[in-house]
């Protein structure tokens, strides 16, 4: 349990020296990661290698553009990694980010993803409050705001994202006031009363306020923020009318106004829509099928290793319905794509222990030679291959117990313009608002996921594809592109901040 108290927080409020040092990217944006891998040569050096996702490849364009740059930790400690800026041949800038490996274990593994990602979780795992990883926290946020602050240009738009950088905001304004800030939560934001267990609760919402605009998944995780930005700064809070999602809350901090809404983030849509098509995974869909003996039923899951993911509850739901009857072994196989994710905290080791323990359970009991049921694979996989994957599944299972959005269930719709292929997907992913065709579980009721997996498995062609063209419809119109630009429009923008906020109305 904690021995913090707020006074441990007085680093945010230190005066920090005013940088005279500026960049030259209008557009900077500042994230944890940066999109690159560090790639081993085989003469023993290395080299970087961009890797694509969905953030990257919207704000790739703007970047460009407009002369930008990411800021970010390329994800080692290799002290050969230094800071200088690596510029890709496209004009593509990151500036590094360096972190020792004491730092990777306090301010990454330790208050990022031991004590920030439980509690914003909904504390499926408990929270560990330490004093020492949140200072460190507060160091590693110093230090990307200093960057970021040396990569902008007088006037700049710097784009803080995620909850590893909440302090950033309020670090940067310090440094730069003459930039525009954004931030973006891609994970929920938890109910008000789990939040106020943290010790440093006040520094971060102040850490946020920092920002012009904040942005959440979803309406109610904004409604949260307004609140406690009212309780624990004492600010006056209000809504305002205008704006690209519709409404807008406002938080009045002195003279500035911070605008707080919901954005709801997508993929690259189209390209994916597109690569789908292609004739090479295509031809692996059917591959994988045939390598998996031609079953009649592909069930598939496709995480990081992550105990919000509920892997163990479509594991418990597959294993009861085999020993039930209800699907038939002979005719069914579930592959289960787990990337390797956070493997030196602890309750991500112990997770691991529990799905293997509970895959060899179930290959144990009901596979036979050469015919497991579960096929488990504990790595990456290849863009073009997870494609295929998607393609060659019937059933989608997606069961978080709580998930910002959970872009693997519209990377699935996406993927399937054929119009065949079923959804189940949990109520606590952000997405469920969105796909509201789809096989919808509680994954805390274990009798209605079992009945939705039959339900999918069972449904009939016309019903699945006249689901599965509503979803596509939704998530090929509302891709990761417009989700930036109505970001970046909305802090762009002027608002009408002069209406009284009513914390009971819903933001969106
Ligand atoms: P989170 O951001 O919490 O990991 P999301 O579902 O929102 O969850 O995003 C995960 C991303 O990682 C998706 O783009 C997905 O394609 C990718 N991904 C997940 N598992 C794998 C895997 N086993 N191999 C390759 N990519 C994966
Ligand atoms: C989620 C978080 C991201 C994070 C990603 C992978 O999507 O919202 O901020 O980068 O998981 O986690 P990792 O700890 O490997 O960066």
């Amino acid at each position: 349990m904690s021995d913090g108290t707020a006074s441990d927080g007085a680093a945010p409020h230190s005066p920090a020296p005013a940088l005279d040092k500026t960049g030259d990217g209008q557009f900077v944006i500042v994230a944890n990661r940066l999109p690159v891998d560090w790639e081993r040569t085989p003469d023993g050096s290395g080299k970087w290698r961009r890797s694509p996702g969905g953030l990257v490849t919207a704000l790739e364009p703007l970047l460009r553009e407009r002369g930008g740059a990411w800021v970010g930790w390329p994800g080692t400690t290799d002290p050969r990694v230094g800071e200088t800026p690596i510029v890709f041949e496209d004009g593509l800038s990151m500036r590094p980010v360096r972190l020792t490996s004491q730092e990777v274990a306090d301010y990454y593994e330790g208050f990022s993803n031991a004590t920030l990602w439980p509690l914003y979780h909904n504390l499926i795992v408990k929270p560990e409050f330490r004093r020492q990883w949140w200072l460190s926290y507060v160091e590693i946020n110093r230090r990307f705001a200093q960057i970021a602050s040396e990569s902008a240009a007088p006037g700049a738009t710097v784009w803080v994202q995620d909850y590893q950088l909440q302090l950033v905001p309020k670090m940067l304004r310090m440094l730069r006031p003459d930039v525009t800030i954004g931030f973006f939560l891609h994970i929920p934001f938890p109910p008000v009363e789990l939040f106020m267990q943290l010790p440093w609760r006040r520094e971060i919402v102040e850490g946020l306020l920092g920002a012009d605009l904040i942005g959440f998944q979803r309406p109610q995780a904004a409604q949260n923020f307004m609140w406690l930005a009212k309780e624990l700064t004492g600010q006056e809070t209000s809504r305002s009318s205008v704006g690209v999602r519709g409404r807008f809350g406002v938080v009045r901090t002195g003279f500035r106004s911070v605008r707080v809404g919901a954005f709801p983030i997508s993929i690259a849509s189209a390209e994916i829509d597109q690569q789908s098509k292609s004739r090479a995974v295509r031809t692996r869909a059917l591959a994988i099928r045939d390598e998996l003996g031609n079953p009649d039923h592909i069930l598939l899951g496709v995480d990081r290793l992550d105990y919000t993911k509920g892997i163990d509850v479509r594991m418990r739901a597959v294993e009861e319905l085999l020993k039930e009857r209800r699907i038939d072994p002979e005719r069914t196989v579930f592959v289960q794509l787990a990337t390797p994710s956070r493997e030196r905290v602890e309750s991500y080791q112990a997770l691991r222990a529990e799905i293997e323990r509970e895959v060899g359970k179930i290959n144990g009991e009901y596979g036979q030679v050469g015919r497991p049921i579960v096929h488990y694979l504990h790595r990456p996989v290849a863009r073009e291959e997870l494609l295929a994957f998607y393609v060659a599944a019937d059933v989608m299972l997606v069961t978080p117990l709580a998930d910002g959005m959970n872009l693997v269930a519209k990377e699935y719709i996406a993927c399937r313009s054929d119009l065949g292929g079923s959804l189940v997907l949990s109520e606590f992913a952000g997405a469920a608002a969105e796909l509201r065709q789809c096989y919808l579980v509680n994954p805390f009721h274990l009798n209605g996921v079992k009945d939705n997996i039959v339900a999918a498995i069972e449904q009939s062609s016309t019903e699945g594809r006249r689901r599965m063209r509503a979803m596509r419809r939704q998530v090929l119109a509302h891709d990761v592109g417009r989700w930036a630009r109505s970001f970046l429009d909305a802090l762009a923008g002027q608002i009408d901040d002069t209406a009284p906020f009513e914390s009971d109305e819903p933001l969106d």
